[in-house]
């Protein structure tokens, strides 16, 4: 059984709006994948008005200041680090996940910088990653068929008919939950987070086994270069040494909790989508006709557009013609997650084309998702070297076309999970059930992530340095 799309609910805008004129609400009625309609729909459309009244999470100038930065990273100027959860959980929402979220997201940065001599721009998948597609609409659990959990934003993990079916006190429940994630991350930000820019406290014990070690060490102990790494970080402005920049990103997948938080703001044109700094679109998601597709043509923030297998090159390039038509610098991250596999078959035409056709986009390389696979005990997981080896091939072949590829986008954790294999541990499939947390996809722990981080260091350096 599968779910209608066209069955999605109708809900009305509280704006005045021109008939066939872009609007938050413009999706509503196209065919859309990936969003079970709500039984209830007066309860969605309270729910709606409710979200739209309340204060956006972040504001326009934050907006228009990443979309400046990703500008420059089109340009080589800086390198992009995207990263975070697959699926946050409003149950994560507590202050050790989130110290340890910022914590380790700073400390690739560090690491990047340090190793490429280069500024790092921050993206965190945090403070609205609510809302996950799925590959099957429906699963059964232990005899009773129920909707596939869709994340937090839309229903609960726990395996029975009613806790599955699409709730939308959900929508104010993530807004509650990112604004509490939101608050403290600025206030750690803003605070220094002091600890964070010791590296001699980094726990790096674990890095002996590997062949890098003394790379390592010599990073660590080098406590002056640090202090000044931590200048690079922040060129642009002296005395700020103190505050950190991490922008919020999630995938614009429930339009209802988008599309309330998409507002106008005064002396400015346009609409900005204010409970995330990026959004990006799915690919599973990115219909050209399709209800995601409409309503990200119509924001202002930067988008990013996952790019993977089934992959259409023409289709691709519409695509990102009709999400950023004015060829606006720093609008388009092209989030390339086409499997270690198939990035040699995809990737070198794909960046010609788009480079023929004038977008100056942002080039990132998501080496997550297109390496999953189950073990035999049926464990969602990833190899680390598939990971490493579709992030060199990207630079390979980046480096072949002449073009820069300015980012990494991983799912990531500060905390010491079991759920890809591989790396300097050598965690293999036995170990995985040991803290495998995940509700959806395996995310690098925190000694994977630091480590990932060198080995982009090394890759960029043969490309770019
Ligand atoms: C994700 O980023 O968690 C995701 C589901 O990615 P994709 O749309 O590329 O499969
Ligand atoms: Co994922």
């Amino acid at each position: 059984m599968s779910i209608n799309p066209q069955t999605a609910n109708l809900i009305h805008a509280t704006e005045v709006l021109e008939a066939n004129e872009w609007h938050p609400l413009s999706w509503n009625g196209k065919p859309i994948q990936q969003l079970p309609p709500y039984p209830n729909t007066e309860a969605l459309q309270e729910a709606y008005n409710r979200l739209r009244a309340l204060p956006p999470l972040i504001t326009s100038w934050e907006v228009e200041a990443l979309k400046e930065k990703l500008a420059l990273v089109s340009e080589g100027k800086l390198f992009l680090l995207h990263g975070g959860d697959c699926a946050e959980t409003f149950d994560a929402c507590k202050a050790p996940k989130i110290v340890n979220m910022l914590k380790v997201l700073l400390q690739m940065s560090f690491i990047l910088v340090h190793e490429m001599g280069t500024p790092v721009l921050r993206i965190g998948r945090i403070a609205g990653q609510y809302a996950k597609p799925r590959s099957k609409d429906f699963e059964v659990v232990n005899g009773e068929e129920m909707l596939n959990y869709r994340g937090d934003l839309i229903n609960s993990f726990v395996p029975n008919k009613d806790a599955r079916t699409p709730d939308p006190q959900r929508l104010i429940t993530a807004y509650e939950k990112a604004a509490l994630t939101l608050n403290f991350l600025r206030a750690l930000s803003d605070e220094g987070f002091s600890d964070l820019q010791h590296p001699e406290q980094w726990e790096l014990d674990f890095m002996k086994n590997n062949e890098f070690y003394k790379d390592y060490e010599a990073m660590v102990s080098s406590i002056n270069k640090a202090i000044h790494f931590m200048e690079t970080i922040t060129p642009n402005t002296i005395n700020t040494l103190h505050k950190v920049d991490l922008y919020t990103s999630h995938e614009a997948l429930n339009l209802y909790y988008e599309a309330a938080q998409t507002k106008q703001v005064p002396r400015k044109s346009g609409w900005f989508n204010l409970s995330g700094h990026l959004v990006w679109l799915g690919n599973r998601t990115k219909q050209l006709d399709g209800a995601h597709v409409e309503y990200l043509s119509g924001i202002n923030n930067p988008i990013g557009i996952k790019a993977g297998p089934p992959f259409d090159l023409e289709d691709t390039l519409d695509l990102i013609d009709r999400l950023n038509p004015a060829r606006e610098a720093g609008k388009i991250v092209i989030i390339t997650r086409m499997g270690v596999d198939s990035v040699q078959k995809y990737l070198p035409a794909f960046i010609r084309a788009v480079k023929q056709e004038g977008h100056r986009v942002v080039w990132s390389c998501d080496p997550m998702h297109g390496n999953t696979f189950a073990t035999d005990n049926n464990v969602k997981t990833r190899r680390f070297n598939d990971i490493l080896e579709e992030i060199k091939t990207t630079f390979a072949i980046h480096r072949a076309e002449g073009s820069y590829l300015g980012g990494v986008h991983l799912e990531m954790t500060g905390d010491n999970v079991t759920e890809c294999v591989g790396g300097a541990n050598g965690l293999n499939e036995n170990g995985l059930e040991r803290n495998y947390e995940t509700y959806c996809d395996p995310r690098l722990n925190y000694e994977q992530s630091l480590e990932m981080a060198f080995l982009v260091a090394r890759e960029w350096n043969k490309s770019y340095r």
